[in-house]
Order: structure tokens, then sequence, then C-alpha cells
């Protein structure tokens, strides 16, 4: 997998794996046990299946010698848990996103919660730290105890999750260390043109998040539909190729093996300028996600 290096040298693979595993996020290990079992009692196999299928598409990536980044959160159920079992062993080949939940910020738990995220990934370092939220008047207190993290070895970068502008700005006046990412909702029908063109002048990477829009039906009658049959390749395909060539870490999640090769099998082709800008085009200002200036940080 190709690699891209941060501000501060280290390195990240050009396209994440994300773990968020819907049903059980933010609940406890001891409620998803009961979902495990209500859901085998009720012979819901096939939701098991996909909840623990994370486990099936990191053998994927180790058989197929390919890693992408992981990203996951204490805040996505038993997801840390899961990637845990596998790193094990092998930890050096893996790169493990984590974050800080609002919950620890509003506690000021900062390095507790990372330490309990390095536990229930066995391991003793994650390769990039992230704040999940810029949490009003928290987040710069918590970003000053991630550069302090950073510098203890717990995490080999730090970024930040859902910042605008003056979220940046205001980290750039009060903090010593520039995030390294900025992790955003961006794809075709929500591009956040501005941010990205702003996070690229300070050398911030944007890892862009629900990055296939979850598959939305307003992309079925789009320019993708024509260049997707050009390149004999899918939608999500086309996606994140211009994700990559527009010079986003696209992270996309699926609960299935199969299209997880298939979102991947994504070197062998190039768009053109053309095409770049007519899917640029696609853009309609059309969050899915929170915004992170008009919500409820108790309640993400
Ligand atoms: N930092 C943050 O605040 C934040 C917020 C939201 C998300 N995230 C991260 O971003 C990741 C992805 O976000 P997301 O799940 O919202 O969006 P997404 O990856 O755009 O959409 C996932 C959905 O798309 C489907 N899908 C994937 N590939 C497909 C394909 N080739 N054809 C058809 N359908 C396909 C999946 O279904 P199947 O399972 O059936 O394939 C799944 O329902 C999360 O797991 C998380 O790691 C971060």
């Amino acid at each position: 997998m190709e690699k891209i290096v941060l501000n501060d040298g280290n390195k990240i693979p050009v396209i994440c794996f994300g773990s968020r595993i819907i049903s059980y996020s933010r609940n406890s290990k001891r409620k998803m046990f009961f979902k495990v079992i209500k859901n085998l009692l009720t012979l819901k196999f096939k939701k098991i299946k996909e909840d623990f299928s994370i486990l099936k598409i990191m053998e994927v990536m180790e058989e197929e010698n390919d890693l992408s980044a992981i990203d996951t959160s204490r805040a996505y159920g038993i997801s840390e848990n899961l990637i845990g079992q596998k790193l094990k062993k092998d930890r050096e080949k893996y790169f493990i996103i984590t974050k800080i939940s609002n919950t620890d910020q509003y506690n000021g738990n900062i390095k507790e919660a990372l330490k309990d995220s390095l536990k229930r990934l066995n391991t003793d370092y994650v390769d990039l730290l992230l704040l999940h939220w810029p949490v009003t008047s928290k987040y710069i207190e918590s970003w000053k105890k991630m550069e302090e993290l950073k510098e203890e070895g717990l995490c080999k970068s730090i970024g930040v999750c859902n910042c605008n502008i003056h979220h940046l700005e205001e980290i750039k006046k009060n903090c010593k260390i520039l995030p390294s990412v900025n992790e955003i909702e961006c794809h075709p029908l929500f591009t956040q043109e501005n941010l990205r063109e702003y996070c690229k002048k300070n050398n911030i990477q944007v890892l862009a998040y629900t990055a296939t829009a979850r598959m939305d039906e307003r992309l079925k009658n789009t320019v993708l539909v024509d260049i997707a049959k050009k390149y004999n390749k899918s939608l999500a395909q086309i996606i994140l190729k211009w994700h990559i060539q527009i010079g986003n870490i696209p992270i996309f999640n699926t609960t299935n093996v199969k299209r997880y090769k298939l979102n991947i099998d994504i070197f062998d082709f190039e768009l053109t300028n053309d095409e770049i800008k007519k899917i640029n085009a696609i853009n309609i200002n059309s969050r899915l996600r929170y915004d992170p200036d008009n919500c409820d940080f108790t309640r993400l």
C-alpha cells in the first residue's frame, strides 16, 4: 500500500478502513455480549457475522499483504477489542488510528482514555491519536494533553477530527504542535473545498470519512455512472479513487469482505483532470453527519 508522509515525518497508508460497528456503537462490552446472545436466540446470524466482519477484513489485509490504515474509536463499541485480537501478533504491520471521545474530554481523562484504548488494542502505542470532536471550551486543553502523549511515545502522531478553519486557527494560536491530520466528512455530495484548501496550505492531511457517502441514492444520477462504465469500476471505486487523486485519504466502512477487496482495487487506473472536475461539481453541500458548529457534543 502506498504511503503519504505527514507533517511530523510519519507515514500513513493512502486509504483507510473505518471500523465503526454501527449496531454496537457507544455500548459497553457487557451490553454487546447481551446483544450477541439476543441475536443468537433470534437466529440473526447474518447480523452477528457483520458485526465481527472486521476480523475477516484484517485477515484479508494480512493475506494480501496490503494493509490499509484502520480507523477506530473508544466510541465504536467493541471495535478496539476486535482489532486488539489481531494486534497481538504483527503489531508493526498495522497503522492504527483511535480517538479521544467527548466524554473523556469533558472528564479531562485524556491520558487515562488512551491507556484504556491501548489495553483494548493489545498494544503500547497507536500510530495516530485523534480528538473526536472539537468540544467547545475543552478542545484546546485536550489538545495540549495530547501533545504530551506524543512526547511520551504513546502515540506516534496526533490529529483532530471535525475541525473547521476557526478551530484549527485556535490550535495554531494556542498550542505547540499543529495537527498532522484533520478527519472530516467529505464525499462528492459534500466536498468541503475551503477547508481542504486551508488544510493543504497548512500541511494538515485530510482524512475523509463517510467517504462513499454511504452510497447515497443521489449518487446514482450523476456523472459517476458514466465514469464508472468507462473504467469498468463501481461507483464506490470511482469515488475512492477521486479522493486519493484530490489528496484525501478516504475512510470507508464495509461489513462485506468481497466489497473490501473491490474497494481497494483502485490502483490500476487514473481519472483525468476533466473527470475530477466533473466529480467536484457534484457537490451540493449535503452533510450526512453532524455539523461541528451546530451539534450537541454531549450526545455524540
Ligand atoms: N471522525 C468521525 O467523527 C467519524 C464520523 C463518521 C465516520 N467515521 C469513520 O468513517 C468510517 C466510514 O464511515 P461511514 O460508515 O459513515 O460511511 P461509508 O464508508 O461511506 O459508508 C458505509 C456504507 O457503505 C456501504 N458500502 C461500502 N462499500 C460499498 C460498495 N462498494 N458498494 C455498495 N455499498 C458499499 C456499506 O455497506 P456494507 O457493509 O453492506 O458493504 C456501508 O453501509 C467509519 O467506519 C468511521 O471509521 C469517522
